[in-house]
């Protein structure tokens, strides 16, 4: 196994619980916005604002084929990784895809405070990031189902309910 791709939607853990694991397992992380953001000396939030989304899914299916090619590595992709042009099915081609699952609920209370810098949430109210989070996920589920572990990550939210989770995939 030389690759592991962590899918979900925003605020599901991707990172927190990538960054452990990944350490546990001893392969680099890589967090796919991240790299994007490296490479392109501007946030995500900057280049949705400048080239809008479109331009930002071409960048990001780009960077996925390249962060593909690496050995040992752990990804935490985006929330919308999958569900755009071939990505969910070249993952599963190059490693080991992770759902990372979680209710609407517990999206919702995690997002409320981490929204700002994410361009799809960004001035929602609590009511409509609600209705958002519902119906997208709905519309992305099918996607993210296609991984080849499914993971409970509802619950990642103290060190010892983290520790447990690592436990359970490393
Ligand atoms: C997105 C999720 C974000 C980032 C971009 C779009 C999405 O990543 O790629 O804002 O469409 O769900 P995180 O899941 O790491 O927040």
């Amino acid at each position: 196994m030389k690759r592991i791709f962590l899918v979900g939607y925003m605020g599901a853990g991707k990172t927190t619980l990538g960054k452990l694991l990944a350490d546990r397992l001893n392969f680099e992380f890589i967090d796919l916005d991240l790299y994007i953001e490296n490479r392109y000396h501007k946030t995500v939030g900057s280049i949705f604002a400048e080239k809008g989304e479109e331009e930002f899914r071409l960048i990001e299916n780009n960077m996925l084929h390249e962060v593909g090619e690496f050995e040992n590595v752990l990804i935490a992709t985006g929330g919308g990784t999958p569900c755009f042009h071939d990505n969910m099915e070249y993952m599963n081609r190059r490693g080991i895809t992770v759902y990372l699952k979680t209710t609407p609920e517990v999206l919702h209370r995690r997002l409320k405070i981490a929204k700002g810098k994410r361009p799809l949430l960004k001035g929602k109210s609590d009511q409509e990031l609600m209705d958002f989070i519902c119906m997208n996920l709905e519309r992305r589920s099918p996607m993210y189902e296609k991984s080849v572990l499914v993971f409970n990550a509802d619950k990642l939210d103290t060190y010892e309910e983290l520790e447990h989770s690592v436990n359970l995939l490393a």
